[in-house]
């Protein structure tokens, strides 16, 4: 029993990266992918930093938060500069050991068609997908230099590769927020590199969320639960030796 408890600690451990305080910035925490991520590295014994649009809304993420102190609840609309900016001062001298840019929008599918294409929705869901994840990371870049791992990654899908776009169009503002993601992260890694900061590109597969639902895919994606434990292990074992792909949460490459 005794045995049993010593592996729990030091599986938890293990997971922590180091021991101590190690702290993780999460965006859009309030449903899916984001939700799992808190509840997986606030059950490893992180501190969490979980931001979402809507605190009020968010009745998962802030009951998870009522029984864990280590999980700080924070109000970010990654498209609002200001507000990340404020983030940003609010924890200035925090150390973040990894920044997950996770938020992101589908947008209006319809409005992303060929035949329909809407120049506001095509915008808009670059500005959350893209230019969010890159000022984010901008923004808490003193935070990252300050933590022991310093990680950053973006949230890449299938539909950013042009290799795996012969099959399908559809989607014209999600897949271009994505491509703009993956250069942009590829350029922010070659910008960061000398200064040790890894700046890593994942995807979590196709997963049951609500922005799977609202693709018109439901019912063919793993849980969410999967994604996050295989991205978890991604995130863990990325170097500056080893990012330069677009790595799934199985450990697949996504092709550009
Ligand atoms: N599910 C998949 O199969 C799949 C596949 C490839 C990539 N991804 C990527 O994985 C990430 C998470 O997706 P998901 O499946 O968990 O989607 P989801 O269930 O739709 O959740 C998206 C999250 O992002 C937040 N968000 C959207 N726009 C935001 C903004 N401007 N500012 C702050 N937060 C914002 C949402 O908050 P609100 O509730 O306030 O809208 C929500 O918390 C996304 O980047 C997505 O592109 C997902």
């Amino acid at each position: 029993m005794r045995v049993k408890g010593l592996l729990g600690g030091l599986l938890a451990w293990a997971l922590c990266g180091v021991a101590g305080a190690s702290t993780v910035l999460v965006t859009g925490t309030n449903r899916g992918i984001g939700l799992e991520f808190v509840r997986q590295y606030a059950g490893a014994g992180w501190t969490v930093i979980a931001t979402v649009r809507n605190p009020a809304t968010a009745t998962e993420l802030v009951a998870l938060a009522a029984g864990n102190p280590k999980i700080r609840v924070e109000k970010l609309d990654v498209t609002d500069v200001a507000a990340i900016e404020a983030l940003a001062a609010k924890y200035r001298g925090q150390p973040i050991d990894i920044l997950i840019n996770n938020a992101g929008t589908l947008g209006d599918v319809p409005k992303q068609k060929i035949g329909a294409l809407d120049q506001a929705e095509f915008l808009a869901v670059i500005n959350a997908n893209t230019f969010g994840a890159l000022k984010v990371s901008e923004a808490f870049k003193p935070n990252l230099l300050a933590g022991k791992t310093r990680k950053v990654f973006g949230m890449s899908s299938g539909l950013g590769s042009s290799a795996q776009t012969a099959r399908r169009g559809d989607f014209y503002g999600y897949r271009a927020s994505k491509a703009a993601l993956n250069v942009s992260f590829r350029a922010l890694a070659a910008d960061w590199r000398a200064e040790g900061i890894m700046v890593g590109i994942i995807a979590p597969g196709m997963v049951e969320t609500d922005l799977l639902r609202a693709s018109g895919f439901p019912g063919r994606g793993i849980t969410v639960e999967q994604s996050v434990r295989g991205m978890m292990q991604i995130i863990d074992g990325m170097t500056l030796e080893s990012n330069d792909k677009v790595i799934n949460y199985d450990g697949s490459v996504i092709p550009w």
